[in-house]
Formats: C-alpha cells, structure tokens, sequence
C-alpha cells in the first residue's frame, strides 16, 4: 500500500478542517472534491478573479448532501488582510491555490500579478500563523526554474526568473523560508509542472494549452502552436497534484517539513506529441477533430523544455504520480466532450 493510500484510509476516521484558497478554481475545486469525498471540513475563499461558482455547483453534485454540509465558503479577497484571518479561524491545514497564474497575464499586468501573488501570499502566511495553522502547503511554480538550462530539474537549481510571474513564485519560496526559520511555522512549497485536468478553464486569452487545444478542436477553431512544437513540458494530471498535497500537509516526517518540492510525473512531452494524444483522447470519446496545428512565433517569457526529477517528492512525502499524460487525458477528455458541448448549445 502507497503512503496515500493509507492517508485515503485514515482520513475519514479522523476528519481535519482544511483551507484551499482559490477553491472556485481549477486546482483548488479539485482539492475541495477529494477533501470532501474523505468527509473532511473543508473552508474555502475566492474572489472569482479567474475562478467559476461552476466549479463549486459541479463538486456539490458529485458529493453526497452530508459531505457537502462540512463545507463553508467564503467569497474574499486575499488581498485583504482581515479576509485571510477570517478564513484560517480554526484551520488545521491551509492549502493555498488563490493567486494569478500565467506568464503572459503577468507580462500584461505586473502590477495585478504582484498584489495577489505577493501580498495576497503574505497576507495568508501571516494569517495562517497567527491562527495556529499546523502546515501551510503552497502552490509553488516550475517557472521558478527560469532560464537555467538541465534537465531534469532538481529543487536546489534554478535560474532567473523570465517573467514576473515567476518572480512572484519565487518570492513566495523565500517568504515561506523565512517564515519557517524566524517564526517556525511549518511551510511546504508544490512547485506545479503543468498541471492539468477536469474543471481547466478552456477560455480566456489566458487559457493553459490542453483545455484551450481542447476547446479549439470541439468547436472546429484553428489550432495555434507557439513555436517549432518541439518545446517540452512535464504534463502533470491533478490527481497527482491533489496527492501532493494532502501527503504535504499530512506528513508526520519532520525532515520533508520546511521544503519545496517538484510535483509532476517526470517525464518530458513534446507539444507536438501532446496535440496527438488530445486527438486521440478526443477520438476516444467519438469527437474526431480535423485540424493541424497552425505554428506561430515563440512567445516570450516560455522556457523551452521542462521536465522535473520528481525524487525529492517520493523520497520524502512518499509521492507516487497514479496517472501518466495518457491517463489523465483519457479521465479529462469525457469531461471535456460532455462541457464544452453544453457550452455550444
Ligand atoms: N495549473 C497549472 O499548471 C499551475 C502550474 C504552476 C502553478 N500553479 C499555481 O497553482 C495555483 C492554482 O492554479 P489553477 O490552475 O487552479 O488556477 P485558477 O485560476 O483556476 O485558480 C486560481 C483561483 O484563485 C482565485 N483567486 C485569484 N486571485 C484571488 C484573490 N485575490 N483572492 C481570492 N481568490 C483569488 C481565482 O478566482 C481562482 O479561483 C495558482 O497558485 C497557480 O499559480 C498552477
């Protein structure tokens, strides 16, 4: 048996009460899912900068009435200092998702960016002490691996920073360090690889590639490629996510406290394989898409090949990914299918 599959055991016999900022999001509404599927009491708060009370509706209704019940949400804003101490009143475990991702809204706006991804995050770190919290785990960023060149990556190097999103990740590390050595309050850092999975946003000129690929394709919109297609990411299905972060907040080994921590599966796809296998999910599920890609110019601030040595993770929180790219889009494709097709009608 796996170390999460012990915790999926256990938890329900001792129910915790937990945090997720940015719950009305795509990864925080999937924490809020499996959370609640183990009866927990779950807190959560949004502001629906980028988050869907559809989001929310749909994990209402794949919960049962009495799991529901053990959740409270709050609509509030990170940035507000008195918001974040409302929210961490009586917390056990903060998950904490709230900010503003992707690079180029960031380029757009620095400004915006910086509030929630900065101050929003040290609003939460000191609300989250004051109150007791027992562990603060964080939606850290592969970003923060910037223009440094190895491969795989390893938590220790990283490069500058090519995007002020990616400041605002990094920023985030060494706050919750600090936090961790002056007040020993107990931090950990999920530094995401291109997550993905049920409930992406596929709109919005922000849209991250697989849901917006997705949506291009069932609706019979061209397919744009920034770049040659050979650039790699390490695709990494939210169920691997959401395991991080439990095993995270959970662990009981002192040594894997305090740390950052890659959380993908490690291994490294071209985008010009990865349009092939949505294809080919989305055939799976009888949607039979067209299109080519239609390649265009490199966009700035994107690094060119990502792939991450996920060890640290195993070794230390007993991380074991349970879906590979493959499998994740197989789960996410019907979801897909089943949504972007009630859009159109
Ligand atoms: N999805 C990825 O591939 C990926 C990769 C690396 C890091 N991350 C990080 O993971 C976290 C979750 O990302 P996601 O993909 O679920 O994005 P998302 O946009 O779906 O979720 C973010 C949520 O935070 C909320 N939010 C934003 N500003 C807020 C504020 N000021 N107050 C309260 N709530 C606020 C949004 O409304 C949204 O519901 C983010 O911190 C992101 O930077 C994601």
């Amino acid at each position: 048996m796996t170390p999460y599959q012990q915790l999926l055991q256990d938890l329900p016999r001792a129910p915790k009460t937990w945090l997720i900022t940015g719950v009305a999001g795509f990864i925080g509404s999937n924490l809020l899912e499996t959370l609640l599927t183990l009866d927990q009491t779950v807190v959560g708060i949004d502001n629906f900068a980028t988050g869907h009370q559809r989001n929310l509706d749909e994990v209402r209704s794949v919960v049962t009435r009495e799991q529901w019940a053990r959740f409270a949400f709050l609509k509030g804003d990170i940035r507000e200092l008195e918001d974040c101490r409302r929210a961490c009143n009586g917390v056990d475990y903060v998950l904490h998702q709230a900010a503003l991702g992707s690079v180029p809204r960031s380029l757009a706006d620095p400004i915006t960016s910086n509030a929630t991804n900065i101050d929003g995050f040290l609003n939460m770190l000191v609300a989250a002490r004051d109150e007791g919290v027992k562990s603060f785990v964080y939606a850290a960023s592969s970003s923060t691996y910037g223009d440094h060149p190895g491969l795989p990556k390893v938590e220790d190097t990283i490069g500058k920073p090519l995007s002020p999103y990616a400041v605002t990740k990094y920023v985030n590390e060494l706050y919750a360090d600090v936090f961790a050595r002056s007040y020993g309050f107990t931090t950990i850092g999920l530094r995401y690889f291109n997550v993905f999975g049920r409930r992406q946003d596929p709109d919005g000129a922000y849209a991250a590639v697989i849901p917006k690929w997705t949506a291009a394709l069932l609706k019979g919109d061209t397919v744009y490629i920034n770049g040659d297609g050979e650039t790699s990411r390490d695709f990494c299905y939210v169920a691997n996510a959401v395991q991080a972060n439990i095993l995270a907040a959970t662990t009981s080994n002192p040594e894997a406290r305090n740390q950052v921590y890659n959380v993908a599966v490690g291994d490294r796809t071209t985008l010009n394989t990865l349009f092939r296998l949505v294809k080919k999910a989305l055939s799976s599920n009888g949607v039979h898409a067209l299109q080519q890609l239609e390649y265009r110019d490199f966009r700035s601030g994107d690094v060119r090949h990502s792939q991450a040595d996920i060890s640290k993770a195993t070794r230390l929180l007993g991380l074991k990914p349970t879906h590979t790219l493959a499998d994740g889009l197989a789960e996410a494709a019907p979801w897909y299918v089943r949504h972007l097709k009630k859009q159109a009608e």
